[in-house]
């Protein structure tokens, strides 16, 4: 494997493992600001969501260590605050889309460099993929919360 190109992925994959860590964090925290009426089935959805961000920071984690053989980030990116409703929902609808676009750049990257991952390629193919869906399952079931 070329090293260039394995360290060059495994650094993306690492902001990857700091934005789960990030993205499930905000999810337990905003969930427990949302107080009221009805509200349980909104809390439930955003601890679920939660636990799935949960299984990508270990799937990334897995890549970097297992199949790139580096070393894994314990670098968290930035936790964004939100109040209300309405606020939760838009910040987190705003966080799994910038995911989707950056997960897609390491999705390229990896397409690119086929050839040089012979051990690791349709792993790191199928896990992005994997990944990129759920997030793209969350956008939806965000958005459908959104009145
Ligand atoms: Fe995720
Ligand atoms: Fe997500």
């Amino acid at each position: 494997m070329n090293e260039k190109i394995k360290k060059e992925i495994a650094e993306m994959l690492n902001k990857a493992v700091g934005l789960e860590y990030a993205a499930r964090i905000q999810y337990l925290a905003h969930s427990e600001k949302i107080k009221g009426l009805n509200s349980e089935p909104l809390i439930e959805r955003l601890k679920e969501i939660a636990s799935d961000e949960l299984k990508h920071e270990d799937m990334f984690r897995s890549l970097v260590t297992n199949y790139l053989s580096c070393d894994v980030t314990t670098k968290i990116e930035t936790i964004n605050n939100a109040d209300g409703i309405k606020q939760i929902l838009e910040v987190n609808l705003k966080g799994e889309k910038d995911a989707i676009d950056y997960y897609k750049q390491i999705y390229k990257k990896i397409i690119e460099n086929k050839e040089s991952l012979q051990y690791e390629f349709e792993t790191l193919e199928h896990q992005l993929r994997h990944i990129i869906i759920d997030e793209q399952e969350h956008v939806v079931e965000i958005s459908n919360l959104t009145e």
